[in-house]
């Protein structure tokens, strides 16, 4: 008897096993998986103009909002926003609590080591932002200076490694008070975001923030997955390529105003 139910426990440890290598086999979110749930989850910080803000009725729009419709279309699925601060995108992605980071998130050789990115579908630079008065006039300047970023960002990795000292926010529109309100010297964010948001500022504010025109850094953006999703990633790889190819990212890029740089040599 006792035999017998060292042979069932044994037994019941083997299938068990089996079954928990098979789940994390299958834990990877397939092309068919998600057409099955019939959903695309993303991650998204809508304080990033153009490519995805907040309209005045509370929903997200924006260039790469328009991208994600057109996989979605092609997928036969349907697109379902969840907003948050930007430094919680990679992590609930790497951490599967979403489908895909859509944050204007820039590729780097760190990030690769833990999330899997589509193509690039657009090159972006870090630009300076000062107000009308400051004697900064280039990157040099910028040398012992204050700057506010974004929290998570490339703007504040890379000024990190400038040794700047670095005021990091949580929120855009926080970074660009700091600079506003006299606590910081310079402002470093992305060159497009960086048009959008200071020709809104001046708009009220005529002349009072400036663009420097020298760019730092070359920002490949693409989306970003768990490691793992490459079936699916391979799929959404085809319908963007196909998307940027064909003038379509470009004709977006066109309808939100904004200058558009290929990744495509
Ligand atoms: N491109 C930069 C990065 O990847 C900034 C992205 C900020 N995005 C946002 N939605 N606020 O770090």
């Amino acid at each position: 008897m006792k035999k017998l139910i060292c042979v069932l426990l044994a037994l019941c440890l083997c299938v068990s096993l089996f079954a928990a290598c098979g789940e994390s086999e299958s834990d990877a979110l397939t092309v068919e998986a998600v057409k099955e749930k019939g959903t695309l989850l993303i991650a998204t910080s809508p304080d990033f103009p153009p490519f995805e803000e907040l309209t005045s009725e509370g929903t997200v729009e924006g260039i790469e909002i328009d991208i994600l419709n057109l996989i979605c279309d092609e997928l036969g699925v349907e697109l379902v926003i969840e907003q948050m601060d930007f430094d919680s995108v990679l992590p609930g992605v790497q951490a599967g609590k979403y489908d895909v980071g859509v944050s204007g998130i820039s590729v780097t050789e760190k990030r690769m080591k833990n999330t899997l990115f589509t193509d690039a579908y657009c090159l972006a630079a870090q630009a300076i932002v000062v107000t009308a008065d400051s004697p900064i006039a280039s990157k040099a300047d910028l040398d012992g200076k204050t700057v506010s970023v974004q929290t998570g960002t490339t703007a504040e990795s890379f000024c990190m490694e400038e040794g700047y000292e670095v005021s990091s926010f949580a929120a855009n529109a926080d970074a660009q008070s700091a600079l506003i309100t006299g606590k910081v010297d310079a402002w470093v964010i992305d060159d497009l975001t960086a048009a959008e948001m200071v020709a809104a500022y001046n708009e009220e504010n005529p002349g009072a923030l400036v663009i420097l025109s020298e760019a730092m850094t070359t920002e490949p953006y693409a989306f970003a997955f768990q490691l793992g999703n490459d079936d699916l990633v391979d799929e959404i790889n085809t319908i963007l390529n196909k998307l940027v190819a064909d003038g379509t990212v470009k004709s977006i890029f066109d309808k939100f105003n904004a200058p558009y740089t290929s990744p495509i040599a």
